[in-house]
């Protein structure tokens, strides 16, 4: 049984117009987190906040787990203002931060069983739902050692059965599987799909990981620089971009701007970006595609050292609407061709994007 509030609303969570500026020592103006934020959860499902590193994603969750008060705007869960009502919607809400909040020094068991305490339940009954979790979460091997001894992937698992412990309506999982092996990963997939659609639990997952929010999130909202770029299901999302990627890789020495004008040229390409030495572009029929872009660059001098051609996929929505690109192998985001990216935001001064601010 789950704690539920009374509202008839079928969204479990609303944020609106949410904005959030940290003020940071010898940043003029701080340092913007959220821009305009606007969600909406419907109850029971997986809802994914996907966007690169400094997108904001930890700031939304921190706002709307009362955690930190935003500068404009608000939010409600399950009816409650984080605002006006924080105990209430603390009641409602379990959270599972970035950053482990498990204490390493005592046993998976003992976490459990302080977390129930500190949820008001007595000792019999604290005991038993400790029990119940670290069964539920395959820990009972595991439940009387220290949790310093744990792998990654059992102490992710730990700090999920965390934040079940008062049987919350809605779990917010911060970035669940940063770091964990791809074994540990495709076990807490199962484990996260298992809450929203056994126990009917809503999840607010933030990631950064495009595959992870294409394979569990039902409904995605994409962020950057601090607000909602687009939203909708991964199979939405990806379904706005009509026909193939096609992805190209140059050979050292090539300039940009001069593939950009090449590929341009030729009509059976569109929407072409450059960024650094990868190239995207969607065409209609991105195989008959090929042979022309291959020969146009051949013939500009700057051929191309691989090239291959895929159907959408998050990577390609990510790009469409922020100009930018993930890299495929860590999920972060990469360089692009200048003057994509909106001027006078933060990544002019955080940290998180220099690698972007330093194109
Ligand atoms: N306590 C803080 N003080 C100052 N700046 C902060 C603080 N927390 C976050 N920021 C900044 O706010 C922006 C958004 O950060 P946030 O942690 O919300 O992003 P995120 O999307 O969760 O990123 P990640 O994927 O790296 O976890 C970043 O520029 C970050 O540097
Ligand atoms: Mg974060």
């Amino acid at each position: 049984m789950t704690i539920r509030g009374t509202t008839t609303d079928p969204c479990a969570v609303r944020a609106h117009d949410l904005g959030k500026t940290y003020s940071v020592r010898g940043v003029k103006g701080g340092v913007r987190a959220l821009d305009g934020l606007d969600i909406a959860v419907e109850r029971g499902i997986v809802f994914g906040l996907l966007g690169p590193n400094g997108a904001g994603k930890s700031t939304a969750v921190k706002v709307l787990t009362t955690l930190t008060r935003p500068d404009r705007g608000s939010a409600e869960v399950e009816g409650a203002d984080v605002l006006r009502n924080p105990g209430r919607v603390r009641r409602l809400i379990g959270v599972v931060a970035q950053r482990s909040g498990s204490d390493p020094r005592a046993t998976g068991r003992e976490n459990l069983i302080l977390q129930a305490r500190m949820h008001g339940m007595g000792g019999h009954a604290a005991r038993t739902r400790a029990t119940e979790l670290l069964d539920r979460f395959d820990l009972t091997e595991v439940a009387d050692r220290l949790v310093k001894t744990y792998s990654g992937g059992t102490q992710r698992r730990l700090d999920v059965a965390l934040g079940l412990v008062h049987r919350p309506a809605v779990l917010f999982l911060d970035e669940p599987t940063t770091g964990l092996d791809p074994e540990a990963r495709a076990a807490m997939w199962t484990e996260i799909q298992r809450l929203a659609s056994g126990d009917g639990l809503t999840v607010v997952l933030t990631t950064h990981y495009l595959e992870e929010a294409d394979r569990l999130a039902q409904r995605l909202a994409i962020v950057d620089h601090g607000h909602v770029v687009a939203g909708g299901t991964p199979d939405e999302l990806k379904g706005e971009l009509r026909g193939d990627a096609v992805h190209l890789e140059l050979a050292s020495g090539s300039v940009p701007a001069e593939v950009r004008a090449v590929l341009e040229a030729l009509p059976s390409v569109r929407e072409v970006r450059v960024a650094g030495r990868g190239v995207s572009a969607r065409s209609d029929n991105g195989a008959a595609a090929v042979p022309a872009v291959l020969a146009a660059l051949e013939r500009a001098g700057m051929p191309a050292a691989a090239v291959t051609v895929a159907r959408p996929s998050l990577d390609d929505v990510f790009l469409r609407y922020t100009g930018r690109r993930y890299t495929p192998d860590n999920g972060q985001d990469t360089p692009a061709t200048p003057g994509t990216r909106p001027s006078g935001d933060v990544a002019d001064t955080d940290p998180t994007v220099r690698q972007e601010a330093a194109k």
